[in-house]
């Protein structure tokens, strides 16, 4: 295995633009430790003592839909690893989307079910919608999402639930229970001025969707840094340890700094490791390149 650390140390405050494209200052993630790592993530992860990440946001290959320049794959061991570094309470997002030639191959199901049989629960089955450049199909309808199981070591210990604005709010004469007489009563109660948003996530995709990082694109598959934020933001919190073992770009990577969490990232390509280290330093993150450990 190869194995070329990098490590982050961050010294400024910096500013980005989210992927809403507003500009936001994010935390000094000054205390914050960063790494990137060369190898297959089950040798690297086999190096790490039990229970020691708290929230993991990955995407693997889809059935080799994507050429990534000469991967291995062992999902199994892959699955075993990750349950077993995993924290009690912690969660892993396992992002993917189904091979589609004639039919669909169904892998995304397949995995999910074998997270649950070396014991994830499957917390959740959101679906990642594309607004933009969907998957048409001359014979079935047009593609547009992704599955992203949300895996839990035992009960999830973190849940920051993102809320959206709701169209009416305040005080207004309700229907209340409908007796049997089939009058409809009113009573005076109060609407929220937000509610959780629902499992689907939606998100353009593309140049200015997934990121505005012209570098990313040099990895072919890149998911949206908002999807990262989102879930960073409500499984895990600031100081917690992020994973991402199959990295590409860096996207969780950044997403993590960025919301004062420390993170490691893994990929079998030094190139795509490569890409997520200028990545990072592109935003003003000072990187150090470390012998293995
Ligand atoms: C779908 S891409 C991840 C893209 C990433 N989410 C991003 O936003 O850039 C999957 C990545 O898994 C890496 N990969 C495949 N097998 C691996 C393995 N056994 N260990 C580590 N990385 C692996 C590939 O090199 C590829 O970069």
């Amino acid at each position: 295995m190869q194995q070329i650390e990098s490590a982050l140390p961050l010294k400024a405050q910096v500013k980005i633009e989210n992927a809403n494209s507003k500009s936001i200052t994010r935390y000094d993630p000054s205390q914050r430790i960063g790494k990137l790592i060369v190898g297959n993530c089950v040798d690297v992860m086999r190096g790490w003592p039990d229970d020691m990440i708290q929230l993991t946001v990955t995407s693997p290959p889809y059935d080799k839909l994507r050429d990534y320049k000469g991967y291995d794959f062992p999902f199994e061991e892959i699955a075993a690893e990750l349950f077993r570094v995993t924290a009690p309470g912690g969660v892993v997002v396992w992002v993917v989307g189904d091979r589609i030639n004639g039919g669909r191959s169904l892998t995304s199901f397949r995995q999910a079910i074998t997270f649950q049989e070396i014991g994830f629960s499957a917390h959740d089955v959101m679906i990642y919608q594309k607004k933009n450049t969907p998957f048409m199909r001359s014979n079935a309808y047009t593609n547009a999402y992704e599955m992203m199981f949300v895996l839990s070591k035992g009960k999830p210990k973190t849940f920051n639930p993102l809320k959206i604005p709701t169209q009416r709010h305040g005080y207004e004469l309700l229907t209340h229970n409908k007796l049997p007489d089939g009058v409809n009563k009113k009573k005076l109660g109060e609407l929220k001025k937000e509610k959780t948003r629902t499992n689907i996530w939606s998100y353009a995709v593309g140049l200015g969707g997934t990121t505005r990082d012209k570098i990313a694109f040099q990895h072919p598959a890149v998911f949206p840094e908002k999807l990262a934020e989102d879930h960073i933001l409500s499984w895990s919190n600031p100081g917690d340890l992020v994973l991402d073992p199959m990295c590409g770009s860096g996207t969780t990577g950044k997403m993590a700094l960025m919301n004062d969490r420390d993170f490691i990232g893994i990929d079998i390509s030094p190139e795509y490791i490569e890409i997520a280290r200028q990545r990072l330093s592109d935003l003003g993150l000072s990187i150090k390149s470390q012998p293995a450990i």
